[in-house]
C-alpha cells in the first residue's frame, strides 16, 4: 500500500505532455495559441453550451460571470451557505451583497424551499452551487428565478459532467462557471471556464475579461470601461484540451470511486454520504461522509487523527459563509442560525478521492474506517 494516500491529485494520463510541449517547443505559452480556442470550444460541445470563454480560475470566471450578467453594487445574490469562500467572495467583489441559504440535509446542496423567504426588490440572482459534484434541482429554482425575474449563475466549479435530467451542467442556467483547480474532476492546474447560450452575455465575457479591449475595430487603446485581465494561457489550455477530450473516462473513474467507498462502508453505522437525486449524475469530485459520533462510536476528529496515522490524508469540510469574518466585516447578514451547514462543518470530512485510486487502496481506507469503529466502546 503507498505510504501516503492523499486527498487528491491531478490524474493526467492523456495527451496532456504532447500538447504542453508543443506550446514550449512552438513558444506559444500566452494566451495567444490555438489551444485557448480548441479547449474552448471542446468543453463547451462537452456540456452542450453554445459559447465558452477560458480563464485563469474559477474565482475570477465567478466575478467575471456576474459582471457580464449587470450585477453590481446594490444588488443582491442568493448563495448557498454552505460553499467554498470563492462564490461569496466573487459576489463582493461585484459591490454587490451575497445572501446565504442553508444546505439541504440529504444533498448538501442549496435548500430550494428557503430561497423564496430571501428574496427582497435588490435580488438580481440565484448562484446555486453544485456541491461536491452534484447538480441542484434546477427546475425548482427556474421557477422561482422565473417568478421573480432573476438571473442564474451556476457555480459548477465542482461538477464537469454533472447531468440534470439529461442535460449537463454548462447548460442547466443563464451563465455557468467551471473551476479547472489541480485538484478537479477535469484540471489545468489552475484555470476557470464561463459558458452561457447568451450571445450578448458572451460578448460581455469577451470583453470585460480582456481589459476592456474593444471586441471590434483597431487597437487605438482607449478602453471605455474598466476591465480586468483574466486571460487563460495557451498551456493551462493544452493540459484543459486534453482532459476534456478523456472526459467521460475521468468521470468514469470518479463515479466509481464513489460506489465503492458507499458499498465498502454500507453496513456502518454512523457514516452518511451525500444522498443524490433522482434524475441526477452525480460525479462525485469529492467523497465526503459525515461521522455521527453515537452511532460510529468515535468522534469525526478522531476518525481523522487516525486515518493520518495510517497515512490517509482527509480534509475539513467548508465552514459556512455566517461564519466568516471577512463577509460580516463587508456587511453581510451573519446572524442567521443555518443548522445543516452547522452539521456538515462539524461533522463532516472528506475521503481521498483522486481519479487514479485503486479498488485495494479504497478498500484499505474502508477497513480501516471499519476497524477504527470497532475499536469504539458501543454503550
Ligand atoms: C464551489 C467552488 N467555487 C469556486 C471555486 C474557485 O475555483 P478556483 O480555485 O479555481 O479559483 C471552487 C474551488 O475549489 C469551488 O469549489
Amino acid at each position: 500500500m503507498n505510504s501516503f494516500i492523499p486527498v487528491c491529485e491531478p490524474y493526467l494520463a492523456g495527451k496532456e505532455k504532447e500538447y504542453v510541449m508543443d506550446c514550449l517547443e512552438t513558444g506559444w505559452i500566452s494566451s495567444a495559441g490555438k489551444y485557448v480556442t480548441a479547449f474552448e470550444k471542446e468543453f463547451a460541445a462537452y456540456c452542450g453550451a453554445s459559447y465558452a470563454v477560458g480563464v485563469c480560475n474559477g474565482t475570477v470566471a465567478l466575478h467575471l460571470a456576474l459582471v457580464a450578467m449587470g450585477i453590481g453594487k446594490g444588488d443582491e445574490v442568493i448563495i448557498p451557505n454552505f460553499t467554498m469562500i470563492a462564490t461569496a467572495f466573487a459576489v463582493c467583489q461585484t459591490g454587490a451583497m451575497p445572501v446565504f441559504i442553508d444546505a439541504d440535509p440529504d444533498t448538501w446542496n442549496i435548500d430550494v424551499s428557503l430561497i423564496e423567504a430571501k428574496i427582497t426588490p435588490r435580488t438580481k440572482a440565484i448562484l446555486p452551487v453544485s456541491i461536491f459534484g452534484q447538480p441542484c434541482d434546477m427546475d425548482a429554482i427556474q421557477r422561482i428565478a422565473s417568478k421573480y425575474k432573476l438571473l442564474i449563475l451556476e457555480d459548477a466549479a465542482e461538477s464537469h459532467g454533472a447531468v440534470y435530467k439529461g442535460r449537463k451542467t454548462g447548460n442547466l442556467a443563464d451563465v455557468t462557471t467551471f473551476s479547472f483547480f489541480a485538484n478537479k474532476n477535469l484540471t489545468t492546474g489552475e484555470g476557470g471556464m464561463v459558458l452561457t447560450n447568451d450571445e450578448s452575455i458572451y460578448k460581455k465575457l469577451l470583453y470585460y475579461k480582456n481589459l476592456c479591449f474593444p471586441l471590434e475595430g483597431p487597437r487605438n487603446y482607449l478602453h471605455e470601461d474598466i476591465g480586468f485581465n483574466y486571460r487563460m494561457t495557451n498551456i493551462q489550455a493544452a493540459i484543459g484540451l486534453a482532459q476534456v477530450e478523456r472526459a467521460d473516462y475521468y468521470k468514469s473513474l470518479r463515479i466509481q470511486n464513489a460506489q465503492r467507498y458507499q458499498s465498502f462502508l454500507q453496513d456502518i453505522p454512523g457514516i452518511q454520504f451525500q444522498q443524490t437525486l433522482p434524475d441526477v449524475e452525480n460525479v462525485f469530485w469529492m467523497n465526503a461522509i459525515l461521522v455521527d459520533e453515537s452511532a460510529f462510536g468515535k468522534s469525526r476528529d478522531e476518525l481523522m487523527q487516525h486515518l493520518k496515522q495510517k497515512g490517509i490524508d482527509t480534509r475539513l469540510l467548508f465552514v459556512g459563509m455566517n461564519h466568516q469574518p471577512s463577509l460580516r466585516k463587508y456587511g453581510c447578514d451573519t446572524e442567521g442560525y443555518y443548522p445543516v451547514t452547522e452539521q456538515l462543518t462539524k461533522t463532516g470530512l472528506y475521503l481521498p478521492s483522486a481519479s487514479n485510486l485503486s479498488e485495494a487502496t479504497i478498500r484499505f481506507i474502508c477497513d480501516e474506517i471499519i476497524a477504527f469503529s470497532k475499536t469504539a466502546v458501543h454503550v
